[in-house]
């Protein structure tokens, strides 16, 4: 089963609504956003900051207040979601219980009118495909919550849509069936070689699937990259604590050179390389370091040393937090059982990596 794979382009895409109470509500703002042919994006961020809005602004269910919605190079903007090609797949799956399997798959090709011989076997099709082969004749309460997603997912396919979106297709599935079911998931795109953008609140999730990710906060988008580039290198302290954990800890410039960043953190100067972050001299700036960056060495008496106040142990790692002067760092050591065990109550000398350090813009955001 071949797919004709556009990319998609959203053109500084916006949503307001007239909320009774709130008055004007902006869940989406001037967000733009290109997704290449067969590519795999998701939109990940906290409840509330508008993904739902802006998939359904992708698929047609909702028209955008400003900016423009491409597929390849024809805007779709005006177009219904019935004539954008495109396969949805809801959160809560929406399938219709009064109709077997096969009817659910097939709604789509029925609704375009298809021939019988073409739907028996474009549906055979997608189902051995899904993995569920033979369940044609059942209805969905007798299906379990992973075979429900299945059919969900079937039916957005058999249309051999141009781009394939899903609103958090894994939230109502338990952890173990999850992680299998994103990997099916990916699986099943690659195969298709279909543009994918799918939504969720789940970070990891978002890192496991995603060629690239698209982390949203009050309806903007904020970063899109990797996962790797946005653990690495987040542009704000919100990335840097929504994608993984990190330490956020006050810090000033005192100058920089062509070489590195000289910055003041809790009384001891620090040099970073360059490309750090943004800097000029004698500005108020945080640190994002990433707790297993941090290393923690038994006390070799020096001013600046730490103190273990707690452990926990995790069997491949243990979860420090060290009293560090003024400041709390979270460290994760691992391999403990071949490197040993800090004890609350000593003393430890810390060291940074610095270029696993990042500086970011002071102020809160
Ligand atoms: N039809 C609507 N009328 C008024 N406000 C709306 C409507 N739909 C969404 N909103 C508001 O827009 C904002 C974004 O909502 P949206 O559903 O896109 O968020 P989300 O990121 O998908 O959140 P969640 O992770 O909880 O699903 C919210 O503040 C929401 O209350
Ligand atoms: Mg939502």
């Amino acid at each position: 089963m071949e797919s004709i794979a556009r990319g998609i382009r959203l053109e500084g895409i916006s949503k307001v609504f007239r909320h009774q109470t709130k008055g004007e509500v902006w869940a989406v703002r001037e967000v733009s956003l290109t997704v290449a042919p067969g590519e795999f994006v998701t939109l990940l961020g906290p409840s509330g900051c508008g993904k739902t809005t802006a998939l359904r602004m992708i698929a047609g269910f909702e028209q955008p207040s400003a900016g423009r919605v491409f597929f390849g190079e024809q805007d779709v903007t005006a177009l219904m979601a019935n004539q954008r090609n495109i396969g949805f797949v809801f959160q809560n799956y929406a399938l219709f219980p009064h109709l077997p399997i096969f009817e659910n798959v097939a709604y789509g090709l029925r609704v375009r009118k298809e021939s019988e011989a073409e739907i028996t076997r474009a549906v055979r099709e997608v189902m051995a495909l899904v993995g569920l082969a033979g369940y044609e004749r059942q209805f969905s309460n007798q299906l379990s919550g992973g075979e429900q997603q299945r059919v969900a997912l079937a039916r957005a396919i058999v249309i051999r849509p141009q781009v394939l979106l899903l609103d958090e297709p894994l939230s109502n599935l338990d952890a173990k069936l999850r992680v299998h079911m994103r990997a099916e998931i990916r699986r099943l795109q690659e195969t298709l070689h279909i543009t994918t953008v799918y939504v969720t609140h789940d970070q990891e999730e978002a890192m496991a699937l995603a060629d690239r990710i698209a982390v949203m906060e009050g309806g903007r988008i904020v970063q899109v990259g990797t996962a790797e580039d946005l653990y690495a290198r987040p542009a704000n302290a919100f990335v840097a604590q929504f994608i993984g954990r990190t330490n956020l800890l006050p810090a000033r410039v005192r100058g920089t050179d062509a070489s590195g960043v000289e910055v003041e953190c809790n009384g001891r100067p620090l040099r970073l390389p360059r490309d750090s972050g943004p800097a000029t001299a004698g500005q108020a700036v945080r640190l994002a370091v990433r707790p297993e960056t941090i290393e923690l060495v038994r006390a070799e008496g020096g001013r600046d040393d730490g103190e273990v106040v707690s452990r926990v142990f995790l069997g491949e790692k243990v979860e420090y937090l060290v009293r560090w002067g003024e400041l709390t760092l979270h460290v994760i050591a691992y391999s403990p059982i071949q490197r040993g065990v800090l004890a609350p109550g000593e003393r430890v000398g810390i060291r940074l990596t610095l270029d696993g350090t990042r500086i970011l813009p002071g102020e809160a955001s």
